[in-house]
Protein backbone atom coordinates (compact mmCIF):
# COMPACT_ATOMS: atom_id res chain seq x y z
CA UNK A 1 0.00 0.00 0.00
CA UNK A 2 0.83 3.98 -1.06
CA UNK A 3 1.13 5.94 2.49
CA UNK A 4 2.68 9.58 1.51
CA UNK A 5 4.08 11.95 4.63
CA UNK A 6 3.58 15.37 3.36
CA UNK A 7 6.86 17.12 5.53
CA UNK A 8 6.12 21.48 5.50
CA UNK A 9 2.33 20.65 5.31
CA UNK A 10 1.27 25.02 4.42
CA UNK A 11 -1.05 24.78 1.41
CA UNK A 12 -3.22 22.15 2.74
CA UNK A 13 -5.65 23.59 4.95
CA UNK A 14 -8.53 22.92 2.45
CA UNK A 15 -10.58 20.05 4.30
CA UNK A 16 -12.59 19.15 0.83
CA UNK A 17 -8.99 18.52 -0.48
CA UNK A 18 -7.65 16.51 2.26
CA UNK A 19 -10.19 14.02 3.03
CA UNK A 20 -11.35 12.68 6.41
CA UNK A 21 -8.90 14.29 8.26
CA UNK A 22 -7.55 12.89 12.12
CA UNK A 23 -5.20 14.13 13.84
CA UNK A 24 -3.01 11.75 16.02
CA UNK A 25 -0.44 12.41 18.42
CA UNK A 26 2.61 10.18 18.52
CA UNK A 27 5.98 9.60 19.78
CA UNK A 28 8.88 7.98 18.58
CA UNK A 29 12.23 6.16 20.61
CA UNK A 30 13.28 9.55 19.55
CA UNK A 31 11.21 11.64 20.55
CA UNK A 32 8.47 13.48 19.89
CA UNK A 33 8.24 15.27 16.33
CA UNK A 34 7.24 18.95 15.89
CA UNK A 35 3.94 18.18 15.89
CA UNK A 36 0.46 15.81 15.57
CA UNK A 37 0.42 13.68 12.18
CA UNK A 38 -2.85 14.41 10.07
CA UNK A 39 -3.95 11.16 8.87
CA UNK A 40 -6.62 11.44 6.25
CA UNK A 41 -6.75 11.63 2.59
CA UNK A 42 -5.89 13.62 -0.93
CA UNK A 43 -8.22 12.07 -3.69
CA UNK A 44 -8.39 8.97 -1.82
CA UNK A 45 -4.60 8.01 -1.41
CA UNK A 46 -3.84 7.96 2.11
CA UNK A 47 -1.44 10.53 3.18
CA UNK A 48 -0.49 12.39 6.53
CA UNK A 49 1.01 15.68 7.10
CA UNK A 50 3.17 17.05 9.42
CA UNK A 51 4.39 20.66 9.92
CA UNK A 52 8.16 20.57 10.05
CA UNK A 53 8.57 24.05 12.53
CA UNK A 54 5.57 23.13 14.29
CA UNK A 55 2.04 24.38 13.53
CA UNK A 56 2.68 27.92 15.04
CA UNK A 57 6.25 27.65 13.69
CA UNK A 58 7.61 27.27 17.52
CA UNK A 59 10.81 25.24 16.30
CA UNK A 60 13.92 26.56 14.44
CA UNK A 61 15.68 25.12 11.82
CA UNK A 62 18.34 23.50 13.99
CA UNK A 63 15.65 22.60 16.67
CA UNK A 64 13.62 20.69 14.89
CA UNK A 65 13.37 16.84 15.73
CA UNK A 66 14.23 15.38 12.05
CA UNK A 67 14.64 12.49 13.80
CA UNK A 68 11.39 12.23 15.18
CA UNK A 69 9.42 13.72 12.54
CA UNK A 70 11.10 10.70 9.85
CA UNK A 71 10.62 8.13 12.79
CA UNK A 72 7.18 8.83 13.22
CA UNK A 73 6.08 9.31 9.60
CA UNK A 74 7.69 5.60 9.08
CA UNK A 75 6.15 4.31 12.15
CA UNK A 76 2.44 5.28 10.73
CA UNK A 77 3.33 3.32 7.60
CA UNK A 78 4.57 6.13 5.43
CA UNK A 79 6.38 4.64 2.13
CA UNK A 80 7.17 7.84 0.78
CA UNK A 81 7.82 11.58 2.05
CA UNK A 82 7.48 14.57 -0.26
CA UNK A 83 8.36 17.64 1.33
CA UNK A 84 8.44 21.24 0.99
CA UNK A 85 10.97 23.77 1.56
CA UNK A 86 11.35 27.72 1.26
CA UNK A 87 14.75 28.32 -0.73
CA UNK A 88 16.78 31.04 -1.32
CA UNK A 89 18.51 31.21 -4.90
CA UNK A 90 21.99 31.30 -5.66
CA UNK A 91 22.09 31.46 -9.32
CA UNK A 92 20.17 34.27 -11.79
CA UNK A 93 18.10 31.46 -13.80
CA UNK A 94 16.81 30.59 -10.35
CA UNK A 95 13.91 32.91 -10.31
CA UNK A 96 11.75 33.68 -6.79
CA UNK A 97 8.45 31.97 -7.20
CA UNK A 98 10.15 29.31 -9.28
CA UNK A 99 10.00 25.59 -8.30
CA UNK A 100 13.06 23.81 -8.33
CA UNK A 101 12.75 19.71 -7.80
CA UNK A 102 15.98 18.83 -5.42
CA UNK A 103 18.69 16.17 -6.82
CA UNK A 104 21.62 17.42 -4.03
CA UNK A 105 22.52 19.01 -1.08
CA UNK A 106 25.86 20.30 0.24
CA UNK A 107 25.85 19.97 4.19
CA UNK A 108 26.72 22.97 5.79
CA UNK A 109 25.41 22.48 9.03
CA UNK A 110 26.57 21.25 12.36
CA UNK A 111 25.32 19.67 15.75
CA UNK A 112 22.28 18.15 14.33
CA UNK A 113 21.52 14.23 14.94
CA UNK A 114 22.35 12.84 11.78
CA UNK A 115 21.38 9.08 11.91
CA UNK A 116 19.38 6.66 14.11
CA UNK A 117 22.09 4.18 13.97
CA UNK A 118 23.46 5.85 17.05
CA UNK A 119 22.64 2.61 20.30
CA UNK A 120 19.27 4.94 21.02
CA UNK A 121 17.47 2.62 22.94
CA UNK A 122 14.07 1.27 21.07
CA UNK A 123 16.62 2.67 17.50
CA UNK A 124 17.95 0.32 15.10
CA UNK A 125 20.95 -1.71 16.21
CA UNK A 126 24.56 -1.22 14.49
CA UNK A 127 26.75 1.63 12.56
CA UNK A 128 25.41 2.27 9.25
CA UNK A 129 27.46 4.01 6.27
CA UNK A 130 25.12 4.88 3.93
CA UNK A 131 25.77 6.15 -0.01
CA UNK A 132 24.05 9.35 -0.27
CA UNK A 133 24.11 9.66 -4.36
CA UNK A 134 21.59 9.85 -5.31
CA UNK A 135 20.88 11.94 -2.27
CA UNK A 136 16.86 12.00 -3.32
CA UNK A 137 14.70 9.23 -4.82
CA UNK A 138 14.36 9.85 -8.72
CA UNK A 139 11.03 8.07 -8.82
CA UNK A 140 9.43 10.46 -5.90
CA UNK A 141 11.74 13.24 -7.96
CA UNK A 142 10.07 12.17 -11.59
CA UNK A 143 6.76 12.58 -10.26
CA UNK A 144 7.23 16.08 -8.74
CA UNK A 145 8.78 16.63 -12.41
CA UNK A 146 5.47 15.62 -14.21
CA UNK A 147 3.50 17.46 -11.86
CA UNK A 148 5.00 20.57 -12.26
CA UNK A 149 5.20 20.53 -15.80
CA UNK A 150 1.60 19.22 -16.71
CA UNK A 151 0.28 22.03 -14.07
CA UNK A 152 2.43 24.70 -16.09
CA UNK A 153 4.47 25.85 -13.75
CA UNK A 154 8.13 27.79 -14.29
CA UNK A 155 9.87 24.74 -12.51
CA UNK A 156 14.09 23.28 -12.47
CA UNK A 157 14.48 19.67 -12.64
CA UNK A 158 17.49 19.93 -11.00
CA UNK A 159 19.11 21.99 -8.16
CA UNK A 160 21.84 21.49 -5.44
CA UNK A 161 20.51 23.31 -1.69
CA UNK A 162 23.49 24.33 0.34
CA UNK A 163 22.22 23.73 3.68
CA UNK A 164 23.12 26.34 6.15
CA UNK A 165 22.88 25.81 9.91
CA UNK A 166 20.72 29.26 10.56
CA UNK A 167 19.06 30.85 12.07
CA UNK A 168 21.09 33.68 10.70
CA UNK A 169 21.15 34.28 6.74
CA UNK A 170 24.42 33.97 5.11
CA UNK A 171 27.09 36.77 4.96
CA UNK A 172 27.78 38.28 1.32
CA UNK A 173 31.39 36.14 1.25
CA UNK A 174 29.49 32.87 2.10
CA UNK A 175 26.78 33.31 -0.11
CA UNK A 176 29.63 34.35 -2.83
CA UNK A 177 30.92 30.84 -2.10
CA UNK A 178 28.14 28.87 -2.12
CA UNK A 179 27.71 30.02 -5.71
CA UNK A 180 31.30 29.08 -6.22
CA UNK A 181 31.07 25.25 -4.93
CA UNK A 182 28.43 24.61 -7.86
CA UNK A 183 24.50 25.60 -5.30
CA UNK A 184 21.54 26.38 -7.37
CA UNK A 185 19.67 27.18 -3.60
CA UNK A 186 20.15 28.07 -0.35
CA UNK A 187 18.09 26.95 3.11
CA UNK A 188 18.28 25.50 6.69
CA UNK A 189 16.43 22.43 6.40
CA UNK A 190 17.03 19.82 3.80
CA UNK A 191 19.85 18.33 6.29
CA UNK A 192 19.10 16.05 7.37
CA UNK A 193 15.57 15.48 6.47
CA UNK A 194 16.68 13.85 3.15
CA UNK A 195 19.62 11.99 4.92
CA UNK A 196 17.32 10.95 7.66
CA UNK A 197 14.55 9.46 4.68
CA UNK A 198 16.88 7.48 3.46
CA UNK A 199 18.35 5.86 6.11
CA UNK A 200 14.67 4.79 6.88
CA UNK A 201 14.24 3.12 3.64
CA UNK A 202 11.91 5.85 2.33
CA UNK A 203 11.26 7.39 -1.02
CA UNK A 204 11.93 11.35 -0.34
CA UNK A 205 11.96 14.32 -2.64
CA UNK A 206 11.16 17.68 -2.57
CA UNK A 207 9.77 20.80 -3.99
CA UNK A 208 12.16 23.67 -3.05
CA UNK A 209 10.05 27.45 -3.58
CA UNK A 210 12.33 30.32 -4.38
CA UNK A 211 11.45 32.96 -2.25
CA UNK A 212 14.65 35.59 -2.55
CA UNK A 213 18.59 36.16 -4.07
CA UNK A 214 19.93 35.53 -1.06
CA UNK A 215 22.19 38.10 -0.77
CA UNK A 216 25.24 37.79 -3.69
CA UNK A 217 23.54 40.23 -5.96
CA UNK A 218 25.58 43.84 -6.31
CA UNK A 219 23.60 46.65 -5.33
CA UNK A 220 20.62 44.96 -4.12
CA UNK A 221 19.33 44.54 -0.49
CA UNK A 222 20.10 40.95 1.53
CA UNK A 223 17.06 38.59 2.02
CA UNK A 224 14.59 39.28 4.80
CA UNK A 225 12.06 37.41 7.09
CA UNK A 226 9.39 39.67 5.50
CA UNK A 227 10.46 38.91 1.72
CA UNK A 228 10.49 35.42 2.26
CA UNK A 229 7.21 35.26 4.76
CA UNK A 230 5.44 37.20 1.47
CA UNK A 231 6.96 35.50 -0.99
CA UNK A 232 6.37 31.75 0.10
CA UNK A 233 2.85 32.50 1.12
CA UNK A 234 2.43 33.86 -2.83
CA UNK A 235 3.40 30.80 -4.17
CA UNK A 236 3.06 28.05 -1.46
CA UNK A 237 -0.02 26.86 -3.78
CA UNK A 238 2.12 25.70 -6.57
CA UNK A 239 4.31 24.05 -4.51
CA UNK A 240 1.60 22.33 -2.56
CA UNK A 241 -0.18 21.86 -6.32
CA UNK A 242 2.61 19.78 -7.21
CA UNK A 243 2.43 17.47 -4.33
CA UNK A 244 -0.96 17.16 -5.09
CA UNK A 245 -0.39 15.75 -8.59
CA UNK A 246 2.92 14.01 -7.31
CA UNK A 247 0.58 11.70 -4.62
CA UNK A 248 -1.40 10.49 -7.48
CA UNK A 249 0.99 9.56 -9.89
CA UNK A 250 2.94 7.84 -7.31
CA UNK A 251 0.10 6.02 -5.99
CA UNK A 252 -1.07 4.94 -9.72
CA UNK A 253 2.19 3.34 -10.44
CA UNK A 254 2.66 -0.52 -10.67
CA UNK A 255 6.23 -1.08 -10.19
CA UNK A 256 7.25 -0.70 -6.86
CA UNK A 257 10.71 -2.33 -7.06
CA UNK A 258 12.35 0.56 -6.38
CA UNK A 259 10.79 0.92 -2.75
CA UNK A 260 12.58 -2.61 -1.92
CA UNK A 261 15.84 -1.52 -3.44
CA UNK A 262 16.18 1.91 -0.85
CA UNK A 263 15.61 -1.09 1.93
CA UNK A 264 18.00 -2.75 0.71
CA UNK A 265 20.54 0.24 -0.13
CA UNK A 266 19.95 1.18 3.87
CA UNK A 267 20.23 -2.75 4.83
CA UNK A 268 23.56 -3.49 2.93
CA UNK A 269 24.96 0.05 4.56
CA UNK A 270 24.79 -1.55 8.22
CA UNK A 271 27.74 -2.60 10.06
CA UNK A 272 27.93 -4.72 13.45
CA UNK A 273 24.30 -5.41 13.69
CA UNK A 274 24.78 -7.57 17.02
N1 LIG B 1 15.15 30.13 3.19
C1 LIG B 1 14.59 31.00 2.32
N2 LIG B 1 15.51 31.87 1.84
C2 LIG B 1 16.68 31.55 2.43
C3 LIG B 1 17.99 32.08 2.36
N3 LIG B 1 18.30 33.11 1.58
N4 LIG B 1 18.96 31.48 3.12
C4 LIG B 1 18.66 30.43 3.90
N5 LIG B 1 17.44 29.90 4.02
C5 LIG B 1 16.45 30.45 3.29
Amino acid sequence: MTQIGIIGGSGFDDPTLFENQVEREVTTPFGKPSDVLIEGQIKGVPCVLLARHGRKHQFQPSDVNYRANIWALKQVGCTHILATTATGSLVEEYKPGDLVILNDFIDRTWGRKCTFYDRTEGGPKGVCHLPMHPAFCERARNAMITAARTRGYRYHETGTAVVIQGPRFSSRAESLMHRQWGGHLVNMTTVPEVVLAKEAGLSYAAVALVTDYDCWRENETSVSVSEVLAMFAKNVKKAADVIIDAVQVLAAETDRQYLSAHQEQVSSAIMLKE
